[in-house]
């Protein structure tokens, strides 16, 4: 199983990516994971039929996925511009439906109080527009999360790391399935 992993963040000290590698650390052995830039250049939709290299190449890491995670910061209450961007590129043209019953698991996490909850809304919202399957549960927003690092970037809480655990089996499920029952 492949598993393609996004951080909303490009920053190298990334929270976020902290975050993922973190997850990706906690996978099954049968799981693959590869972490996947979503840095392409500005979206123009007159480029649709002809996108950038960088955007087929986008498109052709997501179409070969079995499941994509995403982590990203919240940034002014919504979704960081450079990871909407990836969206919306990889989401068109519209008959190329890469994201279409693609399981998707969204993690968000920042220094604030409320773990980047409107950015996680806000993306389950148009990942559930492309008809890609969200896992539901467990929610990961992770709060205060500069805290839950060390200063090498090492996940130090052994209860968001049981929570990890917990999205894994969900994010399992929901790919096997297509059916989130938790
Ligand atoms: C433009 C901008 C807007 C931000 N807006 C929010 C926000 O709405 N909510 C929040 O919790 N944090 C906000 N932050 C703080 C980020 O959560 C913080 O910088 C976080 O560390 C970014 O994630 P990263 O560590 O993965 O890069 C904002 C940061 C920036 C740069």
């Amino acid at each position: 199983m492949r598993v393609v992993l996004l951080s909303g963040s490009l920053r190298s000290g990334s929270l976020n990516r902290a975050l993922l590698r973190a997850f990706a650390q906690l996978a099954p052995p049968e799981v693959a994971t590869e972490e996947y830039s979503v840095a392409l250049p500005l979206f123009n939709a007159a480029q649709e039929a002809h996108p950038p290299a960088e955007v087929r190449r986008a498109k052709d890491a997501l179409r070969g996925a079995d499941a994509v995670v995403v982590a990203s910061p919240e940034y002014n209450r919504s979704v960081p511009g450079v990871l909407k961007n990836f969206i919306d590129w990889t989401s068109r043209p519209r008959d190329d439906r890469v994201w279409e019953g693609k399981p998707v698991l969204v993690m968000t996490a920042s220094p604030g109080a409320l773990g980047g909850a409107l950015a996680h809304y806000h993306l389950k919202h148009v990942l559930g527009y492309l008809n890609a399957r969200v896992v539901p549960h467990p929610e990961i927003m992770l709060m205060h999360a500069e805290e839950q690092f060390d200063s090498g970037g090492t996940l130090r809480n052994a209860a968001t790391s049981a929570l990890l655990q917990d999205a894994w089996h969900a994010l399992l499920r929901v790919s096997s399935h297509g059916d989130e029952k938790s």
